[in-house]
């Protein structure tokens, strides 16, 4: 399968953030990226920026000498066609079949994926033509990333920004996967991420300091494996990835009720979240006043989810929990393997500065049911993601 990825520039003045695109893919490990600008693009950007940050001269005239019917071999086959960002003429181009430069020609010869970042003015996206030719895109199986609203370069504000770099690259990333197709493809996944918030009156809450960043890692982990992911969103400051279904929720319960809607259809449930295992036996109405006195608040304890999994799903479903200690890791590990019916804990030391919540590595431990243990000293947690979901896919194998 092919996996070549081809960036075109259309003649809109986010075209300079393609440029970040370009490199955070790069950063990615993708480091064969060919590139297409369209006349108005290369007035954003020029042929010549592309080129040093490709190291590959961009494809700009259907007729240049000695790339005869390159609109063709470019794309066929291709890993994906991303245009970004592509203006209201390309797209009414593409809706329309008009085949009257490179790139709207290469767009008609492409046997991959393609996508579409649209971006531009607020009334011109808004516009009934422009509406119309991405409804039709859609229909034709076009992948667009809607833009982002905000201030834009024209003064105004509302919808037509095109989404950071991140953002576009993993789409593009998310989109070449899918299109090569990965090991867990068909599987679902359910992910819980992040902490939990108990209320204690209107102001106040109980909280944890975890960040989600771990949920995140394994979301893009399992859905660039090919799984198709949804995620309960709990507290904390990381962004998920957009391709992922995502339901924010708040405390323990709404946490506990989310994944247990969700888990009838899932193979596989990940609980990476860090719930909480008390809220307040009460919830206070008003603010909680002052005074001299010492505070008592009195907690009662929460539903264990992953437990409740266990319980209901112990060899029918795989499920992974984690296990945050700040001492004896893999015993705690293969305690709460045993007592909560899990097939995979991620036992990890929280609290010293390189391992834990809200930092980029962890010190863990994969402990799994047929007693395999593996140990990572110091790993980043996009690592350890991917370590993870290599053996549950191993653990799928010898299922069926
Ligand atoms: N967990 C859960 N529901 C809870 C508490 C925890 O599903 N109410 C899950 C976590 O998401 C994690 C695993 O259980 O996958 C272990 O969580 P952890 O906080 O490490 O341990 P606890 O079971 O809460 O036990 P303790 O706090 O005593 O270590």
């Amino acid at each position: 399968m092919d996996q070549r990825i081809v960036i075109a520039i259309s003649g809109g003045i986010a075209a300079y953030k393609t440029v970040g695109v370009i490199r955070e893919l790069q950063k990615r490990g993708y480091g064969e990226i060919e590139t297409i600008l369209t006349d108005n693009g290369s007035r954003f950007v020029t042929p010549v920026t592309v080129g040093a940050i490709t190291g590959k001269v961009p494809y700009t005239d259907t007729f240049e000498s000695g790339r005869a019917l390159s609109h063709i071999s470019l794309v066929q086959p291709c890993g994906i066609l991303a245009v970004v960002p592509a203006t209201a003429n390309i797209l009414a181009k593409f809706a329309g079949g008009i085949a009257d430069d490179f790139l709207s020609t290469a767009y008609l010869a492409c046997t991959g994926p393609v996508l579409v970042a649209p971006s531009m003015n607020t009334e011109m996206y808004r516009h009934p033509a422009t509406v119309r030719n991405i409804a039709q895109l859609k229909d034709d199986g076009v992948h667009v990333l809607d833009p982002d609203a905000g201030y834009l370069a024209c003064g105004t504000e509302g919808p037509g920004r095109m989404p950071d770099a991140e953002i576009v690259a993993d789409m593009i990333e998310f989109i070449l996967h899918r299109h090569i197709g990965g090991p867990l493809s068909g599987r679902k996944v359910l992910i819980a991420s992040g902490g939990t918030s108990e209320p204690i009156d209107p102001v106040r809450t109980i909280t944890n300091r975890s960040s989600g960043r771990m949920g995140k890692a394994l979301a893009t982990a399992f859905a660039l494996a090919g799984a198709d992911v949804e995620i309960v969103v709990g507290t904390g400051s990381s962004r998920y990835p957009a391709y992922c279904r995502q339901t924010t929720v708040e405390t323990a319960l709404e946490m506990m009720n989310a994944v247990m809607e969700r888990s009838t259809d899932a193979d596989i449930i990940v609980m990476a979240a860090a719930v909480a295992d008390y809220t307040p036996e009460t919830v206070l109405q008003e603010k909680k006043k002052k005074n001299e006195d010492s505070l008592c608040l009195k907690l009662k304890p929460t539903a264990d989810i992953l437990k409740t999994l266990g319980t209901r799903y112990e060899g029918k479903k795989i499920l992974v929990g984690f296990a945050a200690e700040t001492a004896n890791v893999t015993e705690y590990a293969k305690q709460k393997l045993a007592e909560k019916k899990a097939d995979l804990i991620v036992g990890n030391l929280v609290g010293v500065p390189d391992s834990g919540f809200g930092v980029e590595t962890s010190r863990a431990v994969l402990v799994q049911k047929d007693g395999t243990t593996d140990t990572y000293e110091k790993i980043s947690k996009e690592k350890l993601g991917y370590h993870i979901v290599d053996k549950v896919q191993k653990m799928l194998e010898i299922i069926r």
